[in-house]
């Protein structure tokens, strides 16, 4: 029988491709080029389907350019590299893969929260650099952490994992997202819905867990940040873009917040080049659910979606029920 043929579009580990073979003909792209539209219109003109990254843009030229496409699957929860709307046009189904990556995300928004309240990496780079003279009283100076206020913007599940994180610091959880959590689950983690403003006032740890769309694009400007305690810190682990990064470095600049954590940026993998300078932020390349298990969970979970997507069912995570109508 002839096997459907597919793109895994970056490179993935080898059990993930063991597992595909089975199923597919795959193309697959172990060295890790970035394909970009070009090549991904080239590679994807005889396939079935893919397996895709959020660093693949599945726009509406590269749908076009693959007659045969059936199936994008992106090994991410974020989706904002996939054009929907064209995909549903052309009969593609779209995937990604909630839930197995929310605990190693909320990890790592914990990780930049520390590091940001305790000036981890400045102090590093110090201590490094063999400017310490000797122990002082008053020195590197940061922020508790324990019992300060913690707030979420966009409270879905990675946010809710990051609050029950907070259980353990004794803070006190604000979040504000378009609909309030069922009690049960408000309970759960110990967190109380507030308005926007309210949670820019009161956070003294803001945490962005916000997916990225035209509507979300600067969530956070300068207007946001003055709203903020100048003692604050931002951390964004969500999607460039949401935040103004010019506004931020400037805000940060100038001591209206006291520091950042940032794993996200707009533009990436290219960044504003004005967070060099700074040293009061902590500074990570997109690696929110990158451990080694989450990452293989992924791409397994992306797999999965594929293979029900290719033999005519429909896939757990299809992001655009239309398509089936
Ligand atoms: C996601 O899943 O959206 C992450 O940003 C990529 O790992």
């Amino acid at each position: 029988m002839v096997k459907p043929k597919i793109l895994v579009a970056r490179q993935v580990f080898p059990e993930v491709l063991e597992h595909l073979r089975q199923h597919f003909d795959v193309d697959d792209n172990q060295a890790d080029t970035v394909l970009g539209v070009d090549g991904l219109q080239a590679r994807l003109a005889d396939k079935d389907g893919v397996l895709s990254s959020v660093a693949d843009p599945i726009t509406a030229e590269v749908i076009a350019a693959a007659p045969k496409l059936r199936a994008v699957c992106n090994f991410a929860v974020g989706h904002n590299n996939i054009d929907l709307a064209a995909c549903t046009r052309a009969g593609v189904m779209a995937t990604n893969t909630p839930g197995v990556l929310d605990d190693t995300t909320a990890d790592l928004a914990w990780a930049l929260l520390m590091s940001s309240a305790r000036r981890l990496p400045a102090a590093e780079r110090w201590l490094r650099a063999g400017q310490w003279q000797g122990w002082q009283f008053i020195q590197w100076l940061g922020s508790d952490v324990h019992h300060a206020t913690l707030g979420i913007l966009g409270m879905g599940r990675i946010g809710q994992a990051l609050a029950r994180r907070a259980l353990g610091f004794d803070m006190k959880v604000i979040y504000h997202n378009r609909s309030h959590l069922p009690a049960e689950k408000e309970a759960a983690c110990k967190a109380t819905w507030v308005d926007k403003e309210t949670l820019l006032r009161e956070a003294d740890f803001l945490v962005l867990l916000l997916p990225y769309s035209p509507q979300t694009h600067h969530t956070i400007g300068e207007k946001e940040l003055a709203q903020m305690k100048p003692t604050a810190h931002l951390i964004n682990v969500a999607r460039g873009g949401i935040v103004d990064d010019v506004a931020l470095i400037s805000a940060l600049r100038q001591g209206r917040l006291s520091g950042a954590g940032i794993d996200v940026f707009e533009g990436e993998p290219a960044f504003n080049p004005g967070f060099l300078e700074l040293d009061n932020v902590t500074l990570t390349p997109h690696i929110g659910s990158s451990s080694h298990n989450t990452r293989l969970a992924m791409a397994m979970r992306a797999a999965d979606n594929l293979i029900e997507a290719l033999a005519g069912r429909r896939p757990p995570n299809l992001l655009n029920p239309d398509v089936l109508r």
